[in-house]
């Protein structure tokens, strides 16, 4: 997905720290920690807090190491000055020394530390004169990684000043990557669990279990291209992909028969959309209440043709506009048990002619406009293609 998560966060001015009066560098540190606290993804917080620290502490590069207990190494993706993940070993250089010792490194030349590891400079053909190094410490005094702030600027090496605000910084940045931290658990925890329960429903329908992952990562590109908060687009990919739990509660006679259905049978089947919004109703969670209104009504049709309500335009939530759309692109590029695949040329004229009645044109619009990154992430499963003309009801996947 193009948009960087970092694309709402304004970066701090980027005026020499030491040109700051006391007060001055204090509001610095407010208004960083105040942005840290915010945000919840560590991708994200990483890199603007190490950018952060190098303008506070007026330093040429920031690295922060995370520290992995289980390899017993430190690794980085943010290490100013190279775009590759360093992974060091917990038995050489500075940052181990930090995690080891649990305290701050202040070190005035580099090169005649015989602790100093130059395997980075050699590789990346960087020359590190100073370096100042803090343990990234929980409230429980546990280290979660490293601080490393290299080349003090204008001056000779790195003070007492330097290491009390490096101090602070790394204190609250502790807490923030344990809140980041316990946010991507809790939000893996969550994703695993709808998946796997969405996978329940559709073991018992006819779909494939990658149609789901597919019309997941189709909704949260619309969205994108859409502009929709980020949270938005999070929380779609989170889901969509539950629209069709309710088929647990139809009939599997009805769900494997192989001929067509009677218009009974059509009836019934609609009906996974009113038992989805039952399974999902009461939560207290925004992801769950998301998907409930996607449940219910990922059949509702823009021009007010559709089920279970018959809704029209923006009556339909736009989770539901976005996840129709996505449902039914995945349904027609694919092969599944009762149909071949289309071509993709077919699809996507059939999704084009289906702007305003069928589809919201404005999702449709955004669709296009992000055709090849829908185009990776959705590839079909099948290369079996149909060559018949698409029978009717085929817009109308259950
Ligand atoms: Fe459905």
């Amino acid at each position: 997905m193009k948009r960087s998560r970092n694309a709402g966060i304004r970066p701090l001015r980027s005026r020499s720290a030491s040109s700051l009066s006391p007060i001055g560098k204090l509001e610095r540190l407010l208004e960083y920690s105040r942005k840290n606290f915010a945000e919840r993804h560590l991708d994200d917080l990483l890199p603007e807090m190490a950018s952060q620290t190098r303008i506070l502490l007026d330093a040429d590069r920031c690295s922060i190491f995370i520290l992995d207990k289980s390899r017993k190494v430190l690794w980085s993706r943010i290490a100013h000055g190279t775009k590759a993940t360093l992974t060091i070993p917990l038995t050489k250089g500075i940052a181990a020394e930090t995690v080891k010792t649990g305290r701050v490194q202040n070190i005035r030349d580099a090169y005649r530390d015989p602790r100093f590891n130059r395997d980075v400079d050699r590789d990346t053909g960087y020359r590190t004169r100073t370096i100042l190094s803090a343990p990234m410490k929980n409230l429980q005094g546990e280290v979660l990684g490293v601080f490393q702030v290299l080349n003090k600027r204008g001056t000779i090496s790195f003070g007492p000043e330097d290491e009390k605000i490096l101090a602070v910084i790394t204190g609250q940045a502790a807490v923030a990557v344990e809140n980041a931290q316990l946010y991507d658990q809790v939000r893996e925890a969550v994703s695993d669990t709808i998946l796997r329960l969405s996978a329940a429903a559709e073991c018992k329908d006819r779909d494939t279990g990658r149609h789901i992952l597919r019309m997941s990562r189709v909704s949260a590109v619309i969205a994108e291209a859409l502009d929709c908060p980020k949270t938005f687009s999070d929380n779609i990919l989170l889901a969509s992909p539950m629209h069709d739990i309710g088929k647990l509660g139809v009939s599997d006679a009805i769900l494997s028969k192989p001929g067509r259905l009677t218009e009974e049978e059509i009836r019934e089947m609609r009906k996974h959309t009113i038992y989805g919004g039952r399974i999902l109703k009461g939560s207290s969670n925004e992801i769950i209440q998301m998907s409930e209104r996607i449940a219910l009504c990922h059949h509702e049709k823009f021009d007010g043709s559709g089920y279970p309500r018959g809704l029209a335009g923006k009556e339909i939530p736009l989770e539901a506009r976005i996840t129709a759309l996505a449902d039914v692109f995945d349904a027609l590029t694919n092969r599944r048990a009762y149909k071949d695949a289309y071509s993709l040329d077919e699809s996507l004229k059939m999704i084009r002619d289906g702007a305003g009645s069928h589809f919201d044109p404005k999702v449709v619009d955004a669709f296009f406009s992000r055709l090849d990154d829908i185009l990776a992430c959705s590839g079909p499963d099948s290369a079996e293609v149909s060559a018949e003309p698409y029978p009717a009801g085929i817009m109308d996947p259950v």
